[in-house]
């Protein structure tokens, strides 16, 4: 089966998708002040193995991004999270193709911490799920998420994806051994489920 969206770029401004509470679209230039002003704190990169970016660092990643598209294993897709009630930039959603011959790719979501805790990246995750699987075509979608992120595992488990492992140890940042967790939905698992 060949994928709807293959290869697929992906600079638009219109709305690839809605909720009621939120659009998701492309990234644009004019975004960038609301997005640096989460994406520079360092309490976002605690359990991401990373430190923050210098800001430059991060100028230049998200004018890479804008042109960001899917045709290949490893390249990826980044959806802005806007609330629809006044626009504001809530937090970005991403899918990585890592394998096209498998039609798997990996979710990845980084919020902004003044909206957190009212359900937005729960429900943004679950609308960009929704397109990989019903646009792209995926097999199997899954998250890598570090296994003390409480409040990563509580999106991925309120949308019910299932833990397929724990890996222990297998990440070290500034010396620290950290574990992680593999969470994963299949098409058919996610499809059952919407019908349920
Ligand atoms: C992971 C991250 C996006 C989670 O943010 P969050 O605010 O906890 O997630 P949500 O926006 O889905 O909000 C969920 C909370 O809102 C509550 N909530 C309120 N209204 C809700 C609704 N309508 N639907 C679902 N949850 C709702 C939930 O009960 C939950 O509260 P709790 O944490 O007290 O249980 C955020 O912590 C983050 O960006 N972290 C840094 C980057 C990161 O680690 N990313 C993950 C990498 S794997």
């Amino acid at each position: 089966m060949i994928p709807l969206g293959f290869p697929m770029t992906f600079t638009s401004a219109e709305p690839l998708a809605s909720t009621e509470r939120l659009i998701l679209r492309g990234f644009m230039p004019e975004d960038f002040e609301a997005y640096s002003a989460y994406r520079l704190l360092p309490s976002i990169y605690r359990f991401l193995y990373r430190d923050p970016p210098s800001a430059e660092a991060l100028r230049e990643h998200f004018d890479a991004s804008l042109d960001s598209h899917f045709s290949e294993d490893g390249g990826s897709l980044r959806w802005a999270v806007l609330r629809r009630e006044d626009g504001a930039l809530l937090g970005d959603v991403s899918l990585k193709l890592t394998s096209k011959a498998a039609l798997q790719a990996e979710i990845g979501y980084i919020f902004n911490p003044a909206y957190a805790g009212k359900g937005y990246a729960t429900e943004a995750v679950r609308t960009v799920i929704d397109l990989g699987f019903s646009t792209f075509g995926f097999h199997r979608i899954f998250a890598r998420l570090d296994a003390q992120n409480t409040a990563s595992i509580g999106v991925i488990e309120r949308l019910g994806l299932r833990r397929e492992a724990h890996l222990i140890e297998n990440d070290r940042f500034n010396g620290v051994w950290g574990d992680e967790y593999i969470y994963a939905v299949l098409s058919r698992e996610w499809a059952d489920r919407a019908g349920a």
